[in-house]
Formats: structure tokens, C-alpha cells, sequence
């Protein structure tokens, strides 16, 4: 295979601007088709992508394509992917790769036995931060606490779920990826606002070694915050996500006599980064840079919040 023929499902908020990605990627990408459920959303793929065939249902085109970037709403992703892995494609889906623990395990099923490349959007993971930080966040000395911000205004998007899975998503899949340390219990507390879901929740993670992580997301928040602060007794260490900053703050004065370190680190296009790997691992047969339990692993963490802020109790994990 010289180019990846693929197809985006899913012309919405964030569908648009995968398909700008794969046109990004002509080298790598051939852009087959759009298949977006309503005609609102055709019209507008077929004004901004006239040489894309757009289609109103995955099945008019399994038989073009390699590849397929599921960026519909989450109810849909399961059955979506899981279509897809039955007929051999690869798939990139967006975060969350499922709605809960129950569809993971079926998709674990489907997928055990099939040679394509499963890619799952956690897109937090492609800041330049974690890349500067990582060795520091591997030497810690535990025990150390974590403090994690993701909240914003009401935008009225993603209604459809609650804010775990739509934004403790990012940070929950983050813990698994920074930490060595991995969560044993949470526990969880929510409020709804504005929706019949959760717009609002503190969670508690308990990690191995007595070292914690306080969560909080919302999307009913008087502004915009999204950082992670990491709290030992070698000091401070805080990333600021929205401007783009690292602060540091260690257990000795720096040489010019200051206590506090900053420095800014690259913004870069997420999207991109996450098209590129995809294609490169189908291309070159690599497993993907986050796969299937990757992605389980997020969606199980997300259950076990919803789990505890349900039933106010705290809920073991059991990470696979
Ligand atoms: N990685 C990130 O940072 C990030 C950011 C935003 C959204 N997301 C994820 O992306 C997904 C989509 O979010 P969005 O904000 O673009 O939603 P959206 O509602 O704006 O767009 C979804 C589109 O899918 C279409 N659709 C629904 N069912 C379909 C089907 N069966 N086949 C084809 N099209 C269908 C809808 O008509 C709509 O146009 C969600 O799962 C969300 O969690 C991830």
C-alpha cells in the first residue's frame, strides 16, 4: 500500500478538522469520502471538500476504503468501530473509544484476532510539556500529589455525555500516561447544572505507593483553566495548558538567586501529529501510539468515576 485510502464519519465540530488533516497528508493519505449522517452536515462537506464523494452511511463505501477516522458522537463509536474492525480497517476513533467497560470488552474481543491498526484520539498526550517533563515525572519520589484543572464556560457542546467523559477523559488517560504509579481507588462527587448529565466533577484518585491525584473538570466554570501541578518533596513542578508554560520550583534557590523557573513550550496542531503516527503504522504495519488498551484503560477509569459519583461510595480499579 503506497497511500492510505480513507473515509472521516463525522462532519461536525471536530470532523472538519480532520479532514483538513488528511488533505494535509496527501503524501501519506488518499481522501476517499465523508460520510456524515445529516443533510445540514453533507452540504456544508460537499461545499469545503468538492472532489470528496460524501455519503450518508459507512456501508455505501466500506468496500474504497482502508482507513476510517471515527469522529461521530460517542454513543456511536462503538458500534461504528466495531463495523469497521469486522470488515478489516484500520480505524482511528476519538476519544473515548467507547461508552463504557461493557462495549470495551466486546471491542477487545473483535479486535484480538484482527491485523489492523487501532488508534484511539487522546490528544493531551501530544503536548511538548510531557516530552520536557518526562524524566522528571519518572524520577519522583513518591509520595507526591497531583493537582489537575480542566474546566471552561458552557459552550453547549457535547451534551450528548456527561464531563467525565467528554473532559476527564483527557486528564484520567494522562495519569495512566505520566505517572508510574497507577490508580488503585476513586472516589468521586458531581453536579448537574445545566443538562441531565454530570457538568461538573472532583475526583479523588489513589494511586500505588500513598501518592494522589485531585481531579477537577466542569463545563459550567466562570473561566478557563486547564493545568496539572505535581507536588514532592524534591518540589513543584506546574504545567499551565492553556498559555503554554512550565513553572518549576525545587528545594534549592536557582543560580540567579530566584526560587521559581519558567519556561514556554511549543503550541502544536495535536491533529496532525495524531494523523501522521496513524498513517505511519499502517503504512509501515507499527502498532499504534495509542491503542486499544489504552483506550480501554481511560474508559475504565471513566466508569469507575461515574461509578462512585452514582452511588457516593468509593470504587476499586482494575486496570487491564
Ligand atoms: N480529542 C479531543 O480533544 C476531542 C475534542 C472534541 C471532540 N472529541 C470527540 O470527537 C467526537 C465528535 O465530537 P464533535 O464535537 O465533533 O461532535 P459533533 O456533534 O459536532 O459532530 C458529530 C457529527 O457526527 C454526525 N453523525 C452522527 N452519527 C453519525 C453516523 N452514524 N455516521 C456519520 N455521521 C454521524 C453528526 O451529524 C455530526 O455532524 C466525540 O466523540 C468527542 O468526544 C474529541
Amino acid at each position: 500500500m503506497k497511500k492510505v485510502r480513507v473515509a472521516v464519519l463525522g462532519y461536525g465540530h471536530l470532523g472538519k478538522w480532520h479532514c483538513q488533516k488528511v488533505e494535509a497528508h496527501k503524501d501519506m493519505a488518499e481522501f476517499v469520502a465523508i460520510v456524515e449522517k445529516f443533510p445540514a452536515g453533507q452540504e456544508s462537506a460537499r461545499i469545503n471538500h468538492p472532489q470528496v464523494k460524501v455519503v450518508s452511511d459507512i456501508k455505501e463505501i466500506i468496500n474504497d476504503i482502508d482507513a476510517a477516522f471515527v469522529v461521530t458522537p460517542t454513543s456511536t463509536h462503538f458500534e461504528l468501530v466495531k463495523y469497521l474492525l469486522e470488515n478489516n480497517k484500520h480505524v482511528f476513533c476519538e476519544k473515548p473509544i467507547c461508552s463504557n467497560d461493557e462495549e470495551g470488552k466486546a471491542l477487545a474481543r473483535i479486535a484480538a484476532d484482527k491485523k489492523v491498526v487501532l488508534q484511539v484520539g487522546h490528544s493531551e498526550r501530544f503536548h511538548e510539556a510531557w516530552e520536557k517533563l518526562k524524566d522528571k515525572f519518572a524520577k519522583l519520589t513518591p509520595p507526591y500529589t497531583v493537582r489537575m484543572n480542566r474546566v471552561a464556560p458552557f459552550k453547549g457542546r457535547a451534551t450528548d455525555v456527561d464531563v467525565v467523559q467528554d473532559l476527564a477523559i483527557h486528564d484520567l488517560d494522562l495519569v495512566l500516561h505520566l505517572f508510574k504509579q497507577k490508580p488503585l481507588r476513586i472516589t468521586a462527587q458531581g453536579q448537574k447544572i445545566r443538562t441531565n448529565n454530570w457538568d461538573h466533577a472532583n475526583i479523588h484518585l489513589a494511586l500505588e505507593d500513598e501518592c494522589h491525584v485531585f481531579l477537577v473538570v466542569g463545563r459550567n466554570a466562570v473561566k478557563e483553566m486547564r493545568d496539572v501541578e505535581v507536588i514532592s518533596k524534591d518540589g513543584m513542578m506546574m504545567v499551565d495548558l492553556f498559555t503554554n508554560k512550565i513553572f518549576e520550583a525545587t528545594n534549592t534557590k536557582y543560580e540567579d538567586g530566584t526560587f521559581v523557573k519558567d519556561q514556554d513550550y511549543s503550541k502544536r496542531d495535536h491533529l496532525l501529529l495524531e494523523h501522521k503516527y496513524f498513517y505511519d503504522s499502517v503504512l509501515k504495519s507499527n502498532p499504534a501510539i495509542i491503542g486499544l488498551r489504552d483506550g480501554l484503560n481511560a474508559v475504565h477509569l471513566v466508569d469507575c468515576t461515574l461509578k462512585s459519583m452514582e452511588t457516593q461510595k468509593t470504587i476499586q480499579v482494575n486496570l487491564g
